[in-house]
């Protein structure tokens, strides 16, 4: 079984660096305790790495990840970052969030590929899955998710699911103040690791840390940390309130 839990904040495009150094200040002060075994990954816009890495100089529970990379290490991509750039900066990359493929247009052959440079890079991804609305309503949830696994991994050695994460998030419940219902969570990681035993091996299965996201706070995290098959949650929203983040570190 996976061992480690991942409290991940994603900050979106929220904080200059003035602001992103403020929230790590307070966050780090605020947090009373971080249980062992978890790691708590700050996801800051790309601007404030270098201010984020700094304010956590000896926080060494805390890491950073990136909120979207471009797969290609360099070029002629203008306005991208590439995970080669930022490699010495972060640990993680959130890949395939539902905002780059609902807003942005990213399709899963893009999002394979940033897999592959994520991990090319040694960067842990985050890779993110889940249905709409539409697709949640007409029964669809779980081919949906598991199209997106299959495209989503396609470029990996089966070497390189060991450092993979998956984190389940329901585009409805993105930002919507409607989390899913823990036994629907369950439900879904369930079918998750059935897909990854069925396609490479129980082991694989077990060890794969799956998240959940979409709606995450202080009041409801731990409904979801409680579950068996949890290994974290991915926190939007409620990450730029120190506060509110510091209860859900907590909650593990
Ligand atoms: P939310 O976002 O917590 O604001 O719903 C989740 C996410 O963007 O990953």
């Amino acid at each position: 079984m996976a061992t480690k839990t991942y409290i991940v904040g994603n900050w979106k495009m929220h904080c200059s660096p003035a602001e992103a150094s403020l929230l790590v200040n307070r966050l780090v002060t605020d947090v009373k305790r971080v249980s062992s075994d978890t790691v708590v990954v700050l996801c800051p816009p790309v601007l404030d790495l270098t201010t984020v890495r700094s304010e956590l100089r000896g926080h060494d529970r805390f890491s950073i990840g990136v909120q979207n990379i471009y797969p290609m290490d360099e070029g002629a991509f203008t306005g991208e970052t590439s995970a080669a750039m930022v490699k010495g900066l972060v640990e993680y990359a959130i890949v395939g969030h539902s905002e780059r493929r609902h807003v942005f247009g990213e399709k899963d052959g893009l999002i394979a590929q940033k897999v592959s440079a994520s991990m090319r890079n040694g960067l842990t991804p985050i890779l993110c899955v889940g249905e709409t609305k539409t697709d949640h309503a007409n029964g669809h949830a779980k081919q949906v998710v598991f199209d997106q696994l299959e495209a989503g991994t396609s470029l990996l050695t089966e070497e390189e699911l060991h450092d993979l994460i998956i984190a389940y998030e329901p585009v409805w419940a993105i930002g919507t103040g409607e989390n899913a219902e823990a036994k629907d969570v369950a439900g879904m990681f369930a079918r998750i690791r059935e897909w990854f035993e069925t396609k490479y091996s129980k082991t694989i299965s077990q060890a794969i840390p799956i998240l959940y996201g979409g709606s995450v706070n202080g009041g409801n995290a731990k409904m979801y940390l409680d579950l068996d098959d949890c290994n974290g949650c991915l926190v939007g929203g409620a990450s730029t309130n120190y506060k509110d983040f510091a209860k859900i570190i907590e909650a593990v």
